[in-house]
């Protein structure tokens, strides 16, 4: 018999709503030219549906919301720590857990114990923060992600495959010991939310295990990859997202996590590692930088939210298909317009491909930035550049480091957004594309030198 269609739904009721302010196209003119055409710079205030970020956006269910009242704030051995220690342990099967105030401080431990100066530090693909954190210390990064990644038209499962061909050049070039570990990120972001396979993670922690290379995850999205893994990969279709999050993390030495998106808190992050001397120099860093080693950067409730969170994300495999199924429901929407975007449609957000929606617009006037101002000017959508600006300069010649994407990121906050939201959002990215011939470049009228895209400024030219 024929299986009609059936539309799905999401597995949760709202209870509790924030209002948001509809603004006027002349408003939005002016907000965006105060804003320097940044839209990082705009007041929230201002913004009508806020596609920014993923990150600490989520909607924390009522389970965590009542944890926070439990949230233990001592500052030594609080409880909430150990509800935390027990849920890393349980889903991600690291033993040793380093608690931060967010991702990047989790990377610039790791980073800066790990990397001496002149080493190699191999990623599938970059992540900016990550980057700037082994730049930092001293290490020179290099991309071994496979080519089809860089290719937002080409069509691949697991676009964010490690090239095991690179990965091997780089360590006959280099020798194993100039390899402090290679970073692993899971659903890579900049590639446009796009997963690994398992098989590719297992092959990769052979290969290293061979030269004795650390592999530390990102596991930041490590949910929406094992989704895409069920999803794809032949012999995971009957295994949970939780078996699946384990098993990737088993192919691991440790992970650096931005507890603000798969974990579904506002703010937080770890660093969890399976050997004990790696974790005791990491506490022993945590407490200079972060905090006592029973907290690092979260207060306690904090922590208890977190520990939630982690258990509700694969609790049951329904949180993941319909967070993965909004990001879907949107991309599908566009596509059947003909908007250029990264296919196949990523984890966490839609990625309009700006140089492909405005080849008039040469890289070194950031159309992916002009992309993103005038969608905000046609709907009060906010979304991200994810493109030249992002990339930065490279710090030998100076110059732009011009990315092969040119990307507006529209990244989907979990469990905030419902699915009218995502139809005003679809025809506004259509508007604005039908009507594409009249956005033009932009010029910097200030650019800082580090994660630029955060604060530069920006005028028409
Ligand atoms: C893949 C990835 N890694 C690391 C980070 C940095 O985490 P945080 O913003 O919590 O410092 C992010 C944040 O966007 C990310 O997406």
């Amino acid at each position: 018999m024929e299986q009609r269609r059936r539309s799905w739904a999401e597995p949760y009721k709202i209870k509790m709503v924030e209002p948001i302010k509809m603004t006027t196209r002349e408003h939005r003119e002016k907000a965006i030219a105060d804003a320097g055409f940044n839209s990082f710079l705009l007041r929230s205030d201002d913004v009508y549906i806020d596609l920014l970020t993923d990150s600490g956006t989520s909607a924390m269910s009522d389970n965590q919301w009542a944890g926070m009242m439990l949230g233990d704030e001592a500052y030594a051995g609080s409880k909430s720590y150990y509800h935390l220690e027990e849920a890393v342990q349980e889903v991600y099967g690291y033993p040793e857990l380093i608690p931060t105030h967010q991702g990047r401080g989790a990377e610039h431990i790791l980073s800066q114990l790990l990397i001496k100066p002149g080493d190699y530090v191999p990623g599938n693909m970059y992540f900016t923060t990550t980057r700037f954190h082994q730049e930092h210390a001293g290490g020179i990064f290099v991309d071994v992600i496979i080519d089809e990644a860089h290719m937002p038209s080409v069509e691949h499962p697991f676009k964010g495959n490690v090239d095991l061909a690179k990965l091997q050049r780089l360590i006959d070039d280099v020798g194993a010991d100039q390899i402090p570990y290679i970073s692993v990120e899971t659903n890579v972001n900049m590639a446009g939310g796009q997963p690994l396979s398992m098989a590719n993670l297992r092959a990769t922690y052979g290969l290293c295990k061979k030269y004795d290379i650390p592999v530390m995850l990102d596991a930041t999205r490590a949910v929406e990859n094992a989704y895409f893994i069920q999803q794809r990969e032949g012999g995971y279709e009957d295994r949970s997202i939780k078996e699946i999050v384990a098993e990737i993390c088993s192919y691991s030495d440790g992970a650096t996590v931005s507890s603000k998106k798969d974990n579904l808190v506002n703010i937080g992050g770890f660093l969890a590692v399976r050997d004990l001397e790696l974790a005791t120099r990491a506490r022993a860093m945590l407490v200079q930088f972060e905090g006592l080693h029973t907290y690092g950067g979260m207060s306690g409730r904090d922590m208890e939210a977190l520990a939630r969170g982690i258990h509700e994300m694969v609790d049951t495999d329904d949180h993941a298909r319909a967070r993965v199924g909004q990001v879907e429901y949107l991309g599908n929407a566009l596509l059947k317009a003909g908007v250029p975007l990264v296919q196949p449609i990523g984890g966490h957000g839609i990625f309009l491909d700006a140089a492909a929606i405005l080849p008039h617009i040469p890289q070194d006037q950031f159309p992916a930035q002009a992309l993103t101002a005038a969608l905000y000017v046609d709907s009060g959508v906010r979304g991200m550049e994810r493109g030249n600006v992002s990339a930065g300069r490279n710090p030998e010649t100076g110059d732009h480091r011009y990315p092969k994407l040119e990307l507006v990121r529209m990244a989907i906050p979990r469990r905030v957004y419902t699915q009218a939201h995502m139809d005003v959002t679809a025809e506004s990215v259509v508007e604005v594309y039908e009507n594409r011939a009249r956005v033009g470049g932009l010029k910097f009228t200030y650019e800082p030198q580090e994660l630029r895209f955060f604060q530069a400024r920006f005028e028409k030219i």
